[in-house]
């Protein structure tokens, strides 16, 4: 039973050791909490993403999967009680409906081995009464808010290493121009990249052979390589050049 996961993003990247941290939590815990770094309070640092890959990577251990968006308290019961529903609890729609459900599944009814995710729970209140109290279940919560770390296991998540950032943008549209090196004028591009490598020491790219029938000789170029991306707080957009050459 699996339910609510948000698409896989067929661009992930990285993460290795958060995940392998993530996956040995859940194997001890029964609260885990994916949490921002010590840049505290920064969104879209890839909490979220990281807890939807762990469940596509290792989603089949459980019998039950159920992603709960709790960043609006409301939402939490009514999520539970969905998953009521599709368990054939027959737990109607009272006020009492969701603690039923949950009841059910602390007792082991009827899967023992059930997953639950807490996605964006930024108030420990509105979720704190549906975290398991007995029985074998686990919850994985996701959030702003370091409070979790005194009721549960944590993976404290930090902006992409370099490594990660360069494997990142190697998926992702760049633009590439060539620049006089003095004044910054352009040259030729900028021209739409896929598949470009970019190491520490020189561009690669696949744009094609640019052209610069148009400029004078004897100019001092480089190459400078643009990008943008919009998940700001794990990889902000930039430039950077590579080395001058004389044309
Ligand atoms: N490991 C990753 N690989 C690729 N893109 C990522 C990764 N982590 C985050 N992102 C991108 O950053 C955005 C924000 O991530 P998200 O998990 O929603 O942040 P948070 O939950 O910390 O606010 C995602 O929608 C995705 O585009
Ligand atoms: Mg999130």
């Amino acid at each position: 039973m699996w339910g609510g996961v948000p698409a896989r993003n067929l661009d992930f990247t990285g993460r290795r050791a958060l995940l392998a941290r993530l996956e040995q939590q859940l194997r001890t815990k029964s609260v885990v909490a994916v949490l921002p770094g010590p840049r505290r309070g920064m969104g879209g640092v890839g909490k979220s993403q990281i807890a939807s890959e762990y469940l596509y990577r290792h989603g089949a251990e459980y019998d039950v999967v159920w992603w709960i968006p709790a960043e609006q308290p409301a939402q939490v019961p009514a999520s539970v009680i969905e998953l009521g529903d599709a368990l054939g609890l027959k737990v109607g729609r009272e006020v009492t409906a969701a603690s039923r459900v949950l009841e059910a599944l602390w007792a082991g009814s009827p899967y023992s081995n059930w997953l639950l995710v807490f996605d964006n729970a930024e108030s420990l209140a509105a979720v704190r009464d549906y975290l398991p109290r007995w029985g074998t279940g686990k919850a994985l919560v996701t959030s702003r808010n370091a409070d979790w770390e005194q009721l549960a296991g944590t993976v404290s998540v930090g902006p992409f290493t370099r490594a990660e950032s360069i494997q990142l943008l190697r998926k992702r549209n760049r633009r590439l121009s060539i620049e006089d090196a003095d004044t910054g004028d352009t040259l030729a591009g900028p021209d739409l990249c896929s598949g470009l490598m970019f190491t520490d020491f020189a561009p690669e790219h696949d744009c094609g052979p640019f052209d610069l029938s148009g400029v004078p000789h004897g100019r001092r170029c480089v190459v400078v390589l643009k990008w943008s991306y919009t998940g700001r707080a794990l990889l902000p957009s930039g430039t950077t050049k590579g080395p001058e050459f004389t044309w």
